[in-house]
């Protein structure tokens, strides 16, 4: 596991696009993993940069989002598919088509689950996946205790993620309660693992999720038995951290 560690949120963003596109030059048709929330906007911002000023070409992507909120419409200004229209899709030179994210209004969640799974094994599996983590250090919405064998299934939220999200919404009552979310297994069956983190209050998941002990209480520490994966955290992120490979 490769722990960076970078000053503020720009660097983020820059270094992550690194990993990101240092992987995208090797496919001819790249698969890649995202996430929802703040911490990789600056990640997309980058992205977007490159794409309109350095050419890097989206034309062949396609892309598979971890999760989304059950209940939500599409053009739910809170839904996950809004978000990535509105902070990735709209402005890069990818095919729409080929942009997926959980179908959370889906009439049988069950089959809709089964046939994300079965997309992204069509397409020969996700290349690189991005995550943020929770302060519980959950990944996508698998919640402390999720089986870290578990497949893209729908899943109640725990109160604090509830909380956590509630700041996005009018009022915590109109917080979804349930996602659908890709599962540890189909995590960790990506190439590539790239984590996200940002801030002072993920500093505990963080290091609970790179030194702590592998567990489905940490469902973050499930990546250390990931042959490939790249944790860039800010600073004030990593000030748990004992052991630190890299600084930028
Ligand atoms: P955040 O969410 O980036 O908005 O903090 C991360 C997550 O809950 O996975």
């Amino acid at each position: 596991m490769r722990v960076i560690v970078v000053k503020d949120q720009d660097a983020l963003g820059k270094a992550s696009a690194d990993l990101v596109e240092s992987v995208m030059k090797t496919k001819a048709h790249f698969a890649l993993g995202l996430a929802t929330g703040t911490t990789p906007i600056p990640l997309y911002k980058e992205l977007i940069r490159r794409n309109k000023e350095e050419e890097l070409d989206f034309s062949t992507t396609i892309t598979f989002n971890l999760d989304e909120y059950v209940g939500l419409e599409p053009t739910h200004d809170q839904s996950y598919r809004y978000f990535m229209n509105a902070q990735l899709f709209d402005h890069i030179n990818i095919n729409k088509k080929c942009t997926h994210v959980p179908n959370g209004i889906a009439q049988d969640i069950e089959v809709e689950c089964l046939a994300y799974e079965e997309m992204m094994e069509d397409v020969g599996g996700v290349d690189l996946q991005v995550l943020g983590i929770g302060s519980n250090g959950h990944i996508g919405f698998n919640e402390p205790g999720t089986s870290l064998a578990s497949r893209t299934h729908m899943t109640d939220l725990t109160e604090s993620t509830i909380k956590d999200n509630s700041r996005l919404f009018d009022k915590i009552d109109d917080v979804p309660t349930k996602a659908v979310t890709m599962g540890i297994g189909t995590v960790l069956d990506a190439e590539n693992v790239v984590l996200l983190a940002n801030g002072a209050n993920k500093a505990a998941a963080v290091k609970a999720a790179i030194e702590g002990p592998v567990s489905a209480l940490c469902p973050a520490s499930s990546l250390q038995l990931h042959p490939s994966t790249t944790f860039v955290v800010t600073e004030d992120c990593a000030s748990e951290l004992t052991v630190l490979t890299e600084k930028m």
